[in-house]
């Protein structure tokens, strides 16, 4: 799977175990940025990177880093089309997959540590959105939610 990356200066202390961890695991990283660590940058263009390499169809998903996860989350919301939490447990990484059609996980640099990072990473590659209709008829009312915006 093609798989977005991008970090702030927040997030950056990650951003080289994130993308270890895809490449290991077989999927291919499109890297958004940041390309070095720079104490001046913004989580919204890094958001708007990934968001954009998916809604581009450049990938099929995507991974953020700042501090906390938060800012990413929020900035990467703002794109029709992605859908996107701060997962800091494998249950919710997955799950997020599987019931909601997450396609974008963010982390966040300043909270977890490498490992559990890795594992959060594992999660969220190997889960696919349920087939089940109850979950389809709620992505398709968060879709029509998106729509209604004026
Ligand atoms: C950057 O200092 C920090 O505010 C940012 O990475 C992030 O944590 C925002 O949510």
């Amino acid at each position: 799977m093609k798989i977005a990356v991008g970090a702030d200066h927040g997030g950056y202390p990650l951003k080289q175990t994130v993308m270890d961890e895809l490449n290991r695991l077989g999927h291919t990283v499109v890297d958004c940025g940041a390309p070095a660590y720079d104490s001046k940058d913004d989580y919204p263009d890094l958001a708007r990177a990934v968001g954009l390499a998916i809604l581009r169809g450049q990938a099929e998903r995507g991974i953020l880093l700042c501090g906390s996860g938060v800012g990413a989350s929020i900035a990467a919301n703002k794109l029709r089309g992605v859908r996107a939490a701060v997962c800091h447990d494998t249950y919710s990484a997955a799950q997020g997959v599987e019931h909601d059609a997450m396609n974008v996980l963010c982390l966040g640099s300043r909270i977890i540590g490498e490992e559990l990072a890795k594992a959060l990473v594992r999660a969220f590659a190997a889960a696919r959105f349920f087939t089940d209709p109850r979950f389809q008829r709620r992505l398709d009312k968060v879709i029509a939610i998106e729509q209604e915006q004026v």
